[in-house]
């Protein structure tokens, strides 16, 4: 098992470890009993995870002598709202959970970004550890402390930051995960190499073939590179003030397209295709070597990902999510750029009439 310290400003949050390996789950309770103390756990889960690995942490909770309950919501997206939180609420009131009580994100994104919104909120904020059992929970969502549920107007619109006092990411849950599910995480990790490690790109590039065929060795490596770039990152940016916004690379077109596809497409393949749209702007607008673009449009192919948007959405219909976007942050579209593999910049100036050559062409 390898040990990864996120260190943060010690007068606005607590420190705390990333642990990667395969072995963690075997030996979890012992883990959690020593390092974290509490005088009640509450596993959250969804339904997929709760029959999966949720009964058994629960058993091995218990095993060890500790006081240990289980919450479970309905698996999905559509259950990342504020009535399932308050769902979770009530629910852990009625089990006594107060604030000596640790809250265990066992799950995705959701499960991961529901439960840390309530610790963040539940008697003024309690611990949580997350226990991330996808490939983009373990690289990206689980890291960092972004808490959120959705609104109808949009994703991730009522959150909070609060750090997890500690990340176990155990490999094993990895073997079980669909391929679309694997793939999600695989543009993560694609990203980190495209954003901050040209080096990593490269091993991505000589590797894709053992990584999509989950091999322990290739999958250690690049979990455990993906949670050290975006450690580094929170370091310097615990509150998306600046360089962490790098991480959405990709995000802004792709959150655009799988909006207007209704969430039809996977959020895997919208990433894909963002990067792409990006690469491209980048390519015109600020000199991105032409030989970047294609390294990276290849990358993406041979991860399994076409980076195409598909010829039923229209143009008129991204646009105008973008424009959404534009709302939440003031008066620009900010689009994560690149001038060469681990080079990303902000920038907010993408005229109208590149995005719309760049989507056209990319539409198949
Ligand atoms: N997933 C983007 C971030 O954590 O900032």
């Amino acid at each position: 098992m390898k040990k990864i310290k996120v260190n943060l400003d010690k007068k606005v949050s607590n420190s705390y470890e990333i642990c990667v390996g395969y072995d963690i789950m075997d030996r979890i309770g012992l883990i959690i009993a020593k390092n974290h103390p509490a005088f009640r756990y509450i596993i959250v889960t969804d339904s997929n995870v709760s029959a999966l690995h949720g009964e058994g942490l629960l058993e091995k909770l218990k095993g060890m002598g500790l006081k240990a309950d289980m919450i479970e919501f309905p698996a999905g997206e559509a259950s990342k709202n504020i009535s399932t939180a308050l769902g979770i609420v009530e629910k852990m009131l009625k089990i006594g959970a107060d604030r000596k009580s640790t809250l265990l994100a066992l799950g995705g994104g959701v499960v991961g970004d529901i439960t840390g919104l309530i610790a963040s909120l539940y008697m003024r904020s309690l611990p949580y550890i997350q226990i991330p059992t996808t490939l983009m929970a373990q690289v990206d969502s689980s890291i960092g402390g972004k808490t959120a549920v959705d609104l109808p107007e949009g994703k991730n619109l009522l959150g909070t930051f609060h750090q997890p006092r500690g990340v176990f990411v155990d490999l094993k849950f990895l073997e079980t995960l669909s391929e679309a599910e694997f793939n999600n995480g695989l543009m993560e990790v694609i990203k980190y190499g495209i954003i901050e490690d040209a080096g990593f790109f490269h091993f991505l590039e000589e590797h894709m073939d053992r990584i999509r065929k989950r091999q322990s060795d290739a999958l250690e490596r690049i979990v455990e590179n993906s949670c050290r770039i975006k450690k580094g990152i929170v370091e310097i940016d615990e509150k998306d003030e600046g360089l962490r916004r790098v991480l959405n690379f990709g995000h802004t077109i792709g959150h655009a397209v799988e909006a207007a596809s209704e969430y039809r497409m996977s959020h895997g393949e919208a990433v894909a295709l963002g990067m792409v749209a990006a690469v491209r702007i980048s390519e015109r607008l600020h000199d991105l070597p032409a030989e970047d673009r294609v390294r990276i449009e290849r990358l993406i192919k041979s991860a399994g990902l076409s980076g195409h948007i598909p010829k039923t959405i229209t143009l008129e219909k991204i646009l105008s999510r973008l424009k959404m976007d534009k709302k939440k942050d003031g008066s620009t579209i900010h689009f994560v750029l690149l001038r060469k593999i681990g080079m990303p910049f902000i920038n907010g100036g993408v005229p109208e009439m590149v995005l719309h050559d760049v989507m056209e062409e990319l539409r198949r």
